[in-house]
């Protein structure tokens, strides 16, 4: 996700400096090339020698060193992230103050830029670093974090620098290009869990991996996302709205307490068909097997297709086989405007892969095959035929 693209990481004196060894390689794992220029103090809690073993590149700290560092660095770089940061640094970053390297590169950098910062929380809270955080922030420069929790100095409070991988998320998202903003689109994913008794439940095979992605990359390109989510092994992503949800009688009233917000809804979800008639309170033994009654649950999209407005509604048609007539009949059936056809029968588009094949359709009855890929770029995709098809 963020291959060509050319990294500068500041790393400056915080406890949480050690992190950010882990933060260049996640970014270099995304095929960024990464450049470190540190502080004095960040050289104090981590080696400059361990950024260069993980980068495989010199590590800038002295300012004097080479005449024109300041300049060239600056010049060859598509981000400067400052993770983590320190109050010391935000302040004279804010104030123009130019000390050491870190801080004439910022001066000579006019660049995308992400803030990461990380501190004691009544450090975080003062009114000099909250007011420069503010004018950071209406200057456009990316504030992620820091996040509440136990800080190192054994309190608790605002102060942690955010997960790497909120961090890495971040990065991708400022540089990529926010064609959907101002858009919100409402995701499900994930199955649904249907009880029979406290042990067992009705369910289908699903990973969540199809929903997630989607989400992900409709937030990196600037939509507002809310994702509603079923059981699933996977981490609630970054920098959105996130409902957790069990049966699909939960996921109904979710998705219609959110749907007045959504321009778009895309049912990604595998959506039991099946619940017990009656859950048991207690747990069933063996012998009872004749007792279970099953009832159809409500079809969620099918009833979205009756009070979508003028809202864009995607399906999702998982088929053993490739049935095109018959996801088209169900595109009709339930008013869709775009549905995406997999056929689970195929290597490589099944439930728990990272990859999917997938054929879409739209209301016209165009009909469009894509090779197998990673969910993340079959996302992209559905996302650029839905703007697309928005457009027009
Ligand atoms: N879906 C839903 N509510 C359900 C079942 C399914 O909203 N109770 C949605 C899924 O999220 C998916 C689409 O319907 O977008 C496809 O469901 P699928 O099971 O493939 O099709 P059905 O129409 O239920 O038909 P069948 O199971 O007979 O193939």
């Amino acid at each position: 996700m963020l291959s060509g693209s050319n990294i500068l990481l500041g790393i400056t004196g915080s406890i949480a400096a050690y992190k950010a060894a882990d933060l260049a390689r996640r970014l270099m794992d995304e095929g960024a090339k990464v450049r470190v220029v540190m502080t004095e103090a960040a050289c104090r809690f981590i080696p400059p020698y361990t950024l260069e073993a993980i980068t495989g590149d010199a590590v800038h700290v002295d300012l004097f060193k080479d005449p024109y560092s300041h300049i060239n660095l600056s010049a060859q770089s598509d981000l400067f992230i400052i993770a983590p940061a320190t109050a010391n640094t935000i302040n004279k970053l804010a104030c123009g103050l130019a000390d050491n390297l870190l801080s004439n590169l910022w001066l000579t950098y006019d660049g995308p830029s992400l803030i990461a910062p990380a501190m004691n929380f009544r450090m975080y809270n003062n009114r000099t670093v909250q007011a420069n955080i503010r004018n950071f922030k209406k200057s456009g420069i990316e504030i992620v974090g820091p996040a509440k929790g136990d800080l190192a100095c054994g309190e608790e409070g605002e102060g942690r620098m955010s997960e790497v991988s909120e961090i890495v998320e971040a990065a991708i998202s400022v540089l990529t290009l926010h064609d959907l903003a101002g858009q919100t689109i409402l995701i499900t994913a994930g199955p649904t869990q249907e009880p029979i008794d406290p042990v067992r439940y009705i369910s289908n095979r699903s990973s969540g991996k199809m929903g997630y992605a989607l989400a992900m990359a409709a937030r990196r390109r600037g939509a507002e996302v809310i994702l509603i989510s079923g059981p699933s092994s996977l981490n609630p992503p970054h920098g959105m709205k996130f409902e957790s949800v069990e049966t699909s009688g939960d996921m109904e009233k979710a998705v219609f307490k959110y749907l007045e917000k959504a321009d778009t809804v895309i049912m990604s979800a595998a959506v039991s068909d099946f619940r017990a008639d009656v859950t048991a309170k207690n747990k069933l033994d063996k012998s009872d097997i004749n007792l279970l009654k099953l009832k159809k649950t409500t079809d969620i999209l099918k009833k979205l297709g009756t009070k979508k407005g003028k809202r864009f509604l995607v399906g999702f048609a998982a088929e053993s086989g490739k049935n095109v007539s018959r996801a088209a009949a169900k595109l009709k059936e339930k008013k869709l405007d775009l549905m995406v056809l997999n056929d689970i029968s195929q290597e490589g588009a099944g439930f728990d892969t990272d990859t999917n094949i997938v054929t879409l359709i739209n209301k016209k009855g165009d009909v469009e095959d894509y090779p197998l890929m990673k969910k993340i770029d079959v996302a992209h995709i559905i996302l650029d035929r839905i703007k697309i098809t928005k457009g027009k």
